[in-house]
């Protein structure tokens, strides 16, 4: 049987485009079975329909208009990604943070995407905030990683790293380019890891 993806994205979808890309030219063997945003406009919508993949929009926005629970929205996300049976989720730009209450419905196969190596810079702008720190002389390079998902923010069992060196001419726009052409290399390696060890 084809091993199933979904995938969670929140933005401009470059990470998923390199999945799709990935899986339409058979490196990776799989199906993405379907696209969840958080967020109505996120372009990476638009990449999964002209890829003829479902989508799906799952906002925060109604729960907290009706006095829900983020463990509300959490548990009801768990419950949609299940009706899709995954053998693998992806987080490729997701920007919610996912509880226990989430995790907790899945079996150490959801992965996420992190522009940093582990242990550094967890959380948001993790990039500037590397870049910030090359300038204050405290880091030499930076990195990228593709790990598991644990509800310490990125802080999950590392599947693939890789280095990634922060040069003195560097603008932080070189960085952050230099940073997203890896991590559509990473993602989808990352992926394969995953599925050849299922
Ligand atoms: C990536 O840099 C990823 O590491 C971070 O969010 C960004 C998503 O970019 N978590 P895109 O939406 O895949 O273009």
């Amino acid at each position: 049987m084809v091993p199933k993806i979904v995938i969670l994205i929140s933005g401009n979808g470059s990470n998923l485009q390199a999945i799709i890309d990935n899986v339409a030219n058979g490196e990776i063997k799989a199906e993405i079975s379907v696209v969840i945003s958080n967020r109505s406009n996120a372009y990476g919508l638009t990449r999964a329909s002209n890829a003829s993949i479902p989508t799906v929009v799952f906002p925060l926005k109604p729960y907290k208009e009706a006095g829900k629970t983020r463990v509300e929205y959490d548990i009801d996300l768990a419950k949609k990604i299940l009706e899709y049976k995954p053998d693998l989720i992806v987080l490729a730009g997701w920007m919610h943070i996912l509880s226990a209450d989430f995790l907790q419905h899945f079996s150490e196969n959801v992965i996420n995407l992190h522009p940093a190596l582990p242990g550094q810079f967890d959380g948001a702008h993790a990039i500037e905030r590397a870049y910030q720190a090359f300038k204050e002389g405290t880091i030499t390079h930076t990195g990228a990683m593709v790990h598991k998902v644990i509800p310490a923010v990125d802080r999950g069992l590392p599947i693939l790293t890789q280095e990634i060196p922060i040069l003195p001419e560097d603008s932080l726009e070189d960085l952050e380019e230099r940073i997203h052409s890896i991590e559509h290399k990473l993602l989808p390696a990352g992926i394969k890891k995953f599925l050849s060890e299922l």
